[in-house]
C-alpha cells in the first residue's frame, strides 16, 4: 500500500508530457499536446495529453492518468507505477506495511521446493552417487563456487533415496506426489521420483523462491532436460531463470541479455555478466516479455548461431517488439553458442559482440540483403513477406516509422507502396508464411511436444498425452492429402506414380529449387502437402523410401504424428478405388498449387514496373486458364486461419 497523500503529490509532480514522450511522439498544439495513439497503434495525431491532466485518444477512446498510462505501457502494477513515476519526478514513494490475511498460501510449497534443492546439492558435493556428477562439471568447467551461486545439485539414481529422506523430514508422500517430485502412473504403483540421475538447476521466480527445477541428464539420452511440470507455482511459460539475481543488474545497465539455455546463463554470469535471462527451454512467451518491460526496454538476444536458434531469435524478436521493446540480435561466430563462446573467447569477447549487436530489423535485411533476397522482383516480394510481420509487431510507432524507411530503402521501393503492403494482409503468399504455423514440427534433433514446448516435459513414466479420436486437419479440403497418403502407405503398387506426380507439382511451385531459401531467416519452404503432420509422414517416407519398415518411419516423428501414420497405415479397406482416389487427389493438390501461384504472382503486381506487370500479367492468365481446366473449386477461403 502507498498512501493516497503520496500518490497524489507524485500525481501533482509528475510531468506526463515527458513521461508519455518517451513513448509517443508529442506535438503541442495549444494547451495540450497531440501524437499518435500508441494503444490502438494510430498513425494520426488523435492522442492527446494534457499537462495537468490524463490522456486521451479520441479514436479509440483509451484514456487515464499518468499511472495507468505506465501501467499499460510499461506492465507495472499500480504500486510499480507510482514508484517509477517518483523515481522520474523525485518524490520518495514507500509502501506501508500491507495488511496481511496470514502468509502466503503457497509458503509450504515453495518450502518444499527450497528443502528437495539443498537435499540435491548435499547429495551433488557429498555424496558418494554425487561423483560423476562432480566430475560433469569439472568437465565443462564449471567451478564450485559458481555451481553454489546457482544451487546446482544431483537428483540420484537411487529410487528410493530422495524419498526416505523427505519423509524422514516430515513431508509424506501425498505432498511429494502433489509438488510432481515423485510420480506413478496408477494408485497402486509405488511412487518414483520424477528426476532421476540428473544434474539439477534450482528454478526461482522473481522474488527468489525456488519454485521447480530443470534437469540435464549427464550423457547422451531424451530429453535432455527436464523440468518440473507445471504447477501452482511453476509456469514455464511466465517464469526466467536467473531473473531473480539479474534483474538489479538489468536495471543498472539498463539492458537485458536473453540466452536460451540455462548453462549459457551460468556461463556468462560466471564469467561476469549479469545481467542475463532464459526462458525454460520454450519459445519465449508473450508473459515473459511483459516481464521484461519491468526492468529494461533494451533487450539483446543472444541466441545459438544454428539454424532453430536464428528462428527462435527471430520468433522471440517479435514478440518483444510487441511489447514497445528494443530488441537487438548478437550474432555469434559460426557453431557456437554463448556458452561455448565465452568459454573460449572470455569476457571481452562477448562485449565486444554485445557492443556490435545489430537492431534485429537491420541483422534481417543483412541476412537476406546477403542471401541476394533484393535482387529480383520474386526475391523481393518474399522479402517483405519476412520483413512485414516484424514492421506490424513493433507497437512502438517511431520504430514502426524507421522499420518502414529501412526495409524501404533496401529493397528499392517507395515507401508509399510498402505502407500500402503494410495494411494488406495476403494470402497469396499464405502458401508459404502459414503453412508451418498450426502444429510446430520439431527441429532435428529435438523431440517436440506442441506449439509453445520445443521439447517434450513428459516425464518417465508418465507418456506424452497424445489426442485421440480421427485426426482432422485444418489446412487441407476434400481430404486431398490424407487420400494420397493412405493410399501411398497402403497400395504399394500406386506408391512411385505418387511419389513422382507429387514431386511434379512441388517442382513446378519452386522453380529453379529454391534450396537458398530454406535458411535466409531459417525457416522452411512448405512443400506439396500443407498439413504438418502429414508432411513430416510423407517427408519421412521419402528419406527411408516407401517400403521401408514402419518403425524407422515412426522413429522420426513425433507422437501425434506417430498416431496419425498409425491410423492411415491401417485403413486399407479406406480406399475403395484407388485409381480414381488418386486422380481426383492429384487433381485437387494440383489446383490448389496452380492458386497458389496466381496469388504469389498477383501479390508481385504492388512492387512491379509497368514492364513487369504485363508479363505478370499473362502469366497469371494462363495459370487461371489451366486452374479452370482443372475444374477444381476456390482454395482460398479455407486455407485462411486467425
Ligand atoms: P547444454 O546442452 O548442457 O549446453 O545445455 P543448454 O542449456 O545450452 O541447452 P540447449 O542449448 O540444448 O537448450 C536450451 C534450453 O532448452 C535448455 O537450457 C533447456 O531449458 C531447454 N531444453 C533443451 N533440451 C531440452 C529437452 O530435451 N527437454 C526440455 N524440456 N527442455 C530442453
Ligand atoms: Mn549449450
Amino acid at each position: 500500500m502507498i498512501p493516497d497523500e503520496v500518490v497524489e503529490l507524485v500525481a501533482q509532480q509528475a510531468d506526463i508530457v515527458a513521461i508519455i514522450g518517451e513513448h509517443v511522439r508529442l506535438k503541442k498544439t495549444g494547451s495540450v499536446w497531440r501524437g499518435p495513439c500508441p494503444f490502438h497503434q494510430g498513425t494520426n495525431a488523435n492522442f492527446s495529453v494534457m499537462p495537468r491532466g490524463g490522456y486521451t485518444c479520441f479514436v479509440c477512446g483509451e484514456k487515464g492518468s499518468v499511472f495507468t498510462f505506465v501501467q499499460k505501457r510499461l506492465g507495472m502494477s499500480f504500486v510499480e507505477a507510482v514508484k517509477y513515476v517518483g523515481e522520474k519526478c523525485g518524490v520518495e514513494v514507500k509502501e506501508t506495511e500491507r495488511k496481511r490475511d496470514g502468509p502466503d498460501p503457497r509458503e509450504p510449497m515453495w518450502e518444499l521446493q527450497a528443502t528437495v534443492g539443498e537435499y540435491f546439492s548435499r547429495v551433488l558435493w557429498d555424496a558418494p552417487g554425487g561423483a560423476a556428477a562432480r566430475e560433469y562439471l569439472a568437465s565443462r568447467d564449471v567451478t564450485r563456487p559458481v555451481a553454489e551461486r546457482f544451487g546446482l545439485g544431483f537428483a540420484p539414481r537411487e529410487v528410493g533415496a530422495m524419498r526416505a529422506h523427505l519423509n524422514g523430514l516430515g513431508y509424506d508422500d501425498a505432498r511429494l506426489l502433489a509438488a510432481g517430485l515423485l510420480v506413478r502412473r496408477d494408485e497402486t504403483e509405488e511412487p518414483r521420483p520424477r528426476f532421476r540421475d540428473r544434474l539439477m538447476f534450482p528454478i526461482h521466480d522473481v522474488s527468489a523462491h525456488v519454485v521447480g527445477f530443470g534437469g540435464r541428464l549427464l550423457g547422451p539420452g531424451e530429453p535432455k532436460y527436464l523440468n518440473s511440470s507445471d504447477s501452482e507455482i511453476f509456469q514455464k511459460g511466465k517464469l526466467l531463470y536467473n531473473l531473480q539475481n539479474a534483474r538489479n543488474p538489468i536495471r543498472r545497465d539498463e539492458r537485458v541479455i536473453l540466452v536460451e539455455g540455462y548453462f549459457d546463463a551460468l556461463r556468462l554470469v560466471a564469467a561476469g555478466i549479469e545481467c542475463v535471462v532464459a526462458p525454460m527451454g520454450t519459445a519465449l512467451t508473450e508473459q515473459q516479455a511483459d516481464l521484461l518491460t519491468k526492468y529494461s526496454r533494451h533487450v539483446f538476444l543472444l541466441y545459438d548461431s544454428d539454424g532453430p536458434g536464428q528462428k527462435a531469435t527471430f520468433r522471440a524478436a517479435d514478440v518483444l517488439l510487441a511489447k514497445g521493446l528494443e530488441v537487438r540480435v548478437v550474432t555469434l561466430p559460426e557453431g557456437e553458442d554463448p556458452d561455448t563462446f565465452v568459454r573460449k573467447q572470455g569476457r571481452e569477447a562477448v562485449d565486444k559482440l554485445v557492443e556490435g549487436a545489430l537492431d534485429v530489423f537491420d541483422r534481417k535485411v543483412q541476412l537476406l540483403e546477403r542471401a541476394g533476397w533484393f535482387a529480383d522482383l520474386q526475391h523481393k516480394r518474399r522479402a517483405l513477406d519476412r520483413l512485414l510481420p516484424t514492421i506490424r509487431a513493433a507497437s512502438d510507432p517511431v520504430t514502426r516509422d524507421l522499420y518502414l524507411a529501412r526495409a524501404a530503402q533496401a529493397a528499392g521501393i517507395a515507401r508509399e507502396v510498402l505502407l500500402s503492403e503494410l495494411h494488406t494482409v495476403r494470402r497469396g503468399s499464405g502458401a508459404r508464411a502459414t503453412a508451418t504455423r498450426k502444429v510446430e514440427r520439431p527441429s532435428a534433433g529435438r523431440a517436440e511436444a506442441g506449439p509453445d514446448d520445443m521439447w517434450p516435459d513428459a516425464p518417465p513414466p508418465e507418456a506424452e498425452p497424445v489426442p485421440t479420436g480421427p485426426y482432422k486437419s485444418e489446412v487441407e479440403q476434400g481430404g486431398a492429402e490424407q487420400t494420397l497418403l493412405r493410399v501411398l502407405l497402403t497400395q504399394p503398387v500406386w506408391q512411385d506414380q505418387i511419389i513422382e506426380e507429387l514431386g511434379k507439382i512441388e517442382a513446378e511451385e519452386s522453380p529453379g529449387g529454391e534450396s537458398d531459401e530454406r535458411d535466409a531467416l531459417g525457416e522452411d519452404a512448405p512443400g506439396v502437402l500443407r498439413d504438418p503432420i502429414y508432411r513430416a509422414i510423407y517427408e519421412a517416407t521419402l528419406r527411408h523410401g516407401a517400403d521401408a519398415p514402419p518403425e524407422v518411419i515412426a522413429e522420426e516423428l513425433w507422437p501425434h504424428a506417430v498416431r496419425v501414420y498409425e491410423d492411415l497405415r491401417g485403413e486399407k479397406e479406406a480406399v475403395v478405388d484407388a485409381k480414381k482416389s488418386i486422380a481426383d487427389g492429384l487433381r485437387m493438390l494440383r489446383g490448389r498449387s496452380v492458386e497458389a501461384r496466381i496469388r504469389s504472382l498477383e501479390s508481385l503486381l504492388a512492387l512491379a514496373s509497368t514492364d513487369e506487370k504485363d508479363r505478370i500479367n499473362v502469366a497469371i492468365k494462363r495459370l487461371t486458364d489451366e486452374k479452370r481446366a482443372l475444374g477444381v473449386q476456390s482454395w482460398g477461403s479455407v486455407r485462411r486461419r486467425r
